[in-house]
């Protein structure tokens, strides 16, 4: 329908009545623009978009709803993220905050309570970068490694038949890595047990439920507590199918970096976002560089619950605003 109200009422009626033909609710929004044009609406997870036909215009607001932590005095720790973040984006503590039509990006706060963050906001309609249905897929290995079988370890849930060999062994979301040697490197399947069994005493992850990987050699740089390897990982931010901004994955051991994500490496994400984009809306990706050369995806993480590593906010968070103004005015 391409036709213009232009003040018209005849045509706003005709408009309004052919909207109904096809089942439309009745619904206004002005452009905050001032076109006095058609709007579009879709409708996703009950909640009601708006974009105006003209200009392109959301009645979505983008914003970041961010927790901030707090020092054992009670007082606000703000971090240097968090002023980073509002450079770019209007950057919201609380909920009660919130503007209404907001698109939200939570950041380190959509945890525990994720779904009753997800109703309250649609009270507002508004709605959480990734729905709990896509952020169940990335913080859950058994539901994304299989789609990502070629380029990532073979992953296991149960392991009565497993063969000799090296494994790793985690929760499904998380693990114990900084206590590499007792629970989660197991060198051979005759210790698979006794690792499973001491990662077992974690309540988290025994919450989680346990996966065994199989081990494969990465690219070490140096060595941490307890045998822990520092290897060559990258943690990328990715929006869809766009890669936002990558960096060293170990924060703590950045003399260590071995600098940029080589092409090769970023040749390798873009196979990836294009599986994932699919799936989710606002991820990272965790890639090493294989010892016998070539990269693997180490895990998926939620993009609202991870922590930057080396990368750099200013990147991400400009990167991030781009695209989701590019996206709200397509
Ligand atoms: N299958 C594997 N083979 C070799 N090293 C691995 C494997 N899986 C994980 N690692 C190493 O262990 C680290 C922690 O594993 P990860 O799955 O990312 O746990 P977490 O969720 O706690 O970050 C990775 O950064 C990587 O260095
Ligand atoms: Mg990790
Ligand atoms: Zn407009």
């Amino acid at each position: 329908m391409e036709t213009k109200i232009n003040n018209n009422y005849d045509n706003l009626f005709e408009a309004i009545n052919i909207y109904y033909k096809q089942g439309g609710r009745m619904m206004f929004w002005t452009c905050l623009n001032g076109c006095h044009d058609f709007v579009d609406w879709e409708h996703i997870d009950k909640i009601n978009i708006a974009t105006c036909r003209k200009c392109g215009a959301s009645n979505q607001t983008v914003v970041i709803l961010f927790r901030n932590s707090w020092n054992p005095n009670g007082e606000l720790e703000t971090s240097e993220e968090f002023e980073i973040c509002q450079k770019y984006l209007p950057t919201f503590e609380f909920r009660s905050q919130l503007p209404e039509n907001a698109l939200v990006v939570g950041r380190h706060s959509v945890l525990p309570f994720f779904e009753e963050l997800e109703r309250e906001l649609a009270l507002k309609n508004s709605r959480l970068v990734n729905s709990h249905s896509q952020h169940k897929y990335i913080a859950d290995i058994t539901n994304y490694w299989e789609d990502l079988k070629e380029f990532t370890p073979k992953t296991y849930t149960q392991w009565g038949n497993l063969g000799e060999g090296q494994y790793i062994v985690k929760g499904k979301t998380n693990s114990k890595k900084f206590r590499w040697d007792t629970h989660m490197y197991v060198p051979s399947r005759d210790r698979l047990v006794q690792v499973i069994s001491n990662l077992f005493i974690d309540q988290t992850i025994a919450d989680q439920g346990i996966v065994v990987r199989d081990y494969i050699p990465l690219r070490r740089l140096g060595e941490g507590i307890n045998g822990l390897p520092i290897s060559a990982e990258w943690r990328c931010f990715c929006y869809k199918d766009k890669i936002l901004a990558t960096g060293f994955y170990w924060s703590n051991f950045e003399e260590l970096s071995p600098g940029n994500l080589p092409q090769e490496g970023i040749n390798f994400l873009k196979k990836i976002t294009a599986i994932v984009s699919k799936k989710a809306n606002f991820y990272v990706v965790d890639i090493a560089e294989k010892e016998s050369g070539g990269f693997m995806v180490v895990e998926l993480n939620c993009g609202m619950m991870s922590g930057l590593s080396c990368v750099d906010p200013n990147e991400m968070y400009g990167n991030l605003a781009k695209a989701l103004a590019q996206q709200e005015s397509k």
